[in-house]
């Protein structure tokens, strides 16, 4: 992909990113910062609540989000027989858009609400997706030929 149109394709998934965590904190600010004890009374509760059809829904694509970014980008990485498409860094950037639009999706599906044991698999998700941006980091230190695959000692030392 050419320097321009991969700029384009980063800004384009940055840009709906971006748009979909504006527009859902924006929505729902007045809910979230309304206490817990208020919040059945508040006019959007019966749809921003998680159960609602909106926070319902947010849970249900942001769930969705998360599972395609990882089953994506590891079947095209482990299937030979899919090695032909696209490059791999772009699935990389793919799968980061995905599993990090998704997990905000899941923190307004939460409405901000973190207790009891369902806490434990939303913390979870959180240390996830921190160790994904701290995994990014490392992985751009590790030197890759154009395909995405690291180099081994031979080919490093034919660079
Ligand atoms: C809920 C969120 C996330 C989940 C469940 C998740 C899951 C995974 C899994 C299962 C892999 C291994 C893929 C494979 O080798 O088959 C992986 C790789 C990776 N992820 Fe994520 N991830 C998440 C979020 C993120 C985020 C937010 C980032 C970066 C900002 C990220 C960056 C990476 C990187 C750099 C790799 C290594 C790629 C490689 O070595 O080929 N991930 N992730």
């Amino acid at each position: 992909m050419q320097r321009s149109a991969h700029t384009l394709y980063v800004g384009f998934l940055l840009g709906i990113a971006l748009i979909t965590t504006i527009a859902g904190g924006l929505y729902g600010t007045d809910y979230y910062l309304t206490g817990m004890t208020d919040r059945p009374f508040h006019p959007q509760y019966d749809e921003l609540k998680p159960t609602g059809v909106v926070g319902h829904g947010y849970g249900i694509v942001g769930s969705l989000m998360i599972i395609a970014g990882v089953a994506m980008y590891s079947t095209r990485k482990r299937m030979r027989l899919l090695s032909g498409v696209g490059k791999l860094p772009l699935f990389l950037e793919f799968h980061i858009f995905l599993c990090l639009t998704g997990p905000i999706l899941v923190l307004y599906h939460t409405t901000f609400k973190f207790g009891g044991l369902v806490a434990v698999s939303f913390w979870s998700m959180t240390a996830i997706v921190l160790s994904g941006i701290v995994g990014r980091y490392l992985y751009v230190q590790i030197p890759r030929g154009i395909q995405g695959h690291e180099l081994n000692a031979a080919e490093l030392a034919r660079e």
